[in-house]
């Protein structure tokens, strides 16, 4: 499925915006309910941190997804957009007591703890409620995963989760409290994977964890891998769906249920990635001493993962007339930021101004993302 850009309807629209192809997004949907539905103990949550726009959010809950969430603001917004608390997961290093109230007081499905003074301070503020929170401890695998460092998440030195050898003395901790009920595992190893082999590492570092606690008798209702499916920024279009069937069945594979148990994943960026661009408009062409510049009105304030991860945006003159001969520039924003560039020695039908630009596959980690820096207004979303 190809997106195709409305650009008739774009003329009146102020720009900078991200537009959204809505139809990619269902079908993208309907794909991970068909693939996921194969196995009946799978359970798909969308990763509400990806794109919280509550436009796409409505579309996702529609789909029958559950939500994960990192924040209290996040927990609103997936209830506010009608995600059912039973379906709402909340994982996070630093969950502030507010933000724990919330999750109680709508009776959330799980608590993904992340530390033994985490797990002490929802029991309290649960035993003040009289309420018993269900928790799943994160825990962190000490896995690798192929992808940019700042996104990597599941090895002994980054700060998330509970050490594997710090888990049998966190469970059993939990027994002994009455305000916490023990139900799942949770892992996530990074974002932005393409090789299922590190999804197979990661299963073979949760079955035999697994195997440990069944050895003494200890057998979770769940078991939740996280997000992490990676997407292909080169050719937006060339598989705008990623390839779920192989994912699932990844886990399918190599992962060992015991009976009863269900898996749960939480996807982000391989649900909303590929629907969204960002539209910006050519301002200015100069030419450098060395170069060509193409100075446009979006900024790293719109989009800052080129700026952030040297991460890859194809760009494309949605104004150039079929036969405009290619030029190579320097695609940068506005902002008082060296960093704010979009791609260097980019090849691109000749750009003039007022031309559309669309930095494509901007639909996860894009809108979210954006921020106030330099007084600019935020990015409205289009459907
Ligand atoms: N679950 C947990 C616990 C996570 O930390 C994340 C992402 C996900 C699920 C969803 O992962 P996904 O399916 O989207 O890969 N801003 C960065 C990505 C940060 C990802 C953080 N955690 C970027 O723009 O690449």
């Amino acid at each position: 499925m190809k997106t195709t850009f409305p650009i008739e309807r774009f003329g009146g629209l102020r720009t900078p915006f991200y537009y959204y192809d809505t139809a990619l997004l269902r079908e993208t949907l309907d794909t991970i309910r068909r693939e996921a539905g194969r196995y009946p103990d799978f359970c798909v949550h969308y990763a509400v941190k990806a794109n919280a726009n509550p436009t796409l959010l409505r579309i996702i809950r529609e789909s029958g997804l559950g939500a994960d969430c990192v924040s209290g603001g996040e927990v609103k917004a997936a209830l506010e957009a009608g995600f059912p608390a039973q379906k709402v997961v909340y994982a996070g290093v630093g969950k502030s007591d507010w933000e724990i109230e919330l999750g109680l007081d709508n009776d959330i499905f799980c608590f993904n703890v992340e530390s033994v003074p985490e797990l002490e301070v929802i029991n309290a503020l649960a035993a003040a409620r009289g309420k018993v929170a269900r928790v799943a401890f994160r825990i962190n695998p000490n896995v690798g995963a192929h992808t940019h460092a700042n996104i990597t998440t599941g090895l002994a030195e980054n700060k998330f989760g509970i050490a594997m050898e710090d888990m049998d003395r966190i469970i059993i901790m939990a027994s002994g409290m009455e305000h916490v009920k023990f139900v799942g595992l949770h892992f996530h190893i990074g974002s932005q994977i393409l090789d299922m082999g590190d999804f197979v590492a990661l299963c073979n570092r949760v079955n035999e964890l697994q195997e440990r606690l069944a050895q003494q008798h200890i057998i979770v209702e769940h078991i939740n891998v996280g997000g992490g499916l990676g997407i292909d920024y080169q050719h937006p279009d060339r598989q705008a769906i990623p390839d779920f069937a192989a994912y699932f069945a990844t886990y399918h594979k190599h992962l060992h249920l015991m009976p009863g148990q269900t898996l749960h994943f939480e996807l982000g960026r391989s649900v909303v990635g590929q629907c969204g661009s960002l539209i910006t408009r050519v301002l200015y062409v100069k030419q450098g001493a060395h170069k060509q510049f193409c100075i446009v009105d979006a900024g790293m304030t719109d989009l800052i993962r080129p700026a952030l991860y040297q991460a890859y945006h194809k760009i494309e003159n949605l104004s150039a007339p079929a036969d405009a001969p290619a030029e190579t520039y320097d695609v940068v924003g506005p902002i008082c930021e060296s960093s704010d560039v979009f791609g260097k020695a980019i090849d691109l039908p000749r750009c003039q101004r007022g031309d559309l630009l669309a930095l494509r596959s901007a639909g996860a980690y894009g809108e979210i993302m954006a921020s106030g820096y330099n007084c600019r207004p935020l990015p409205v979303g289009v459907f």
